[in-house]
């Protein structure tokens, strides 16, 4: 599914990206596959990818609201 529409870029895509950089920030992933830089609605959506990449195996979801 297309997640960031402005550049085309889907949540396998993100996911891919934010395996590879473990450790790595969100700033440089949205950087590095040119997410969230122009109209930014597509932030609290690739947020949510790239934390569930980064939690440990067996981690609960992060709470919402
Ligand atoms: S949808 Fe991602 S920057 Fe516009």
């Amino acid at each position: 599914m297309y997640v960031c529409l402005c550049a085309a870029v889907t949540d396998r895509q993100i996911r891919e990206v934010a395996s590879q950089c473990a450790g790595g920030d969100f700033r440089t992933l949205c950087r590095n596959l040119g997410i969230a830089q122009q109209c930014g609605k597509c932030a609290p959506a690739v947020r949510l990818l790239f934390a569930g990449d980064h939690e440990p195996t067996g981690a609960p979801p992060p709470a919402l609201g």
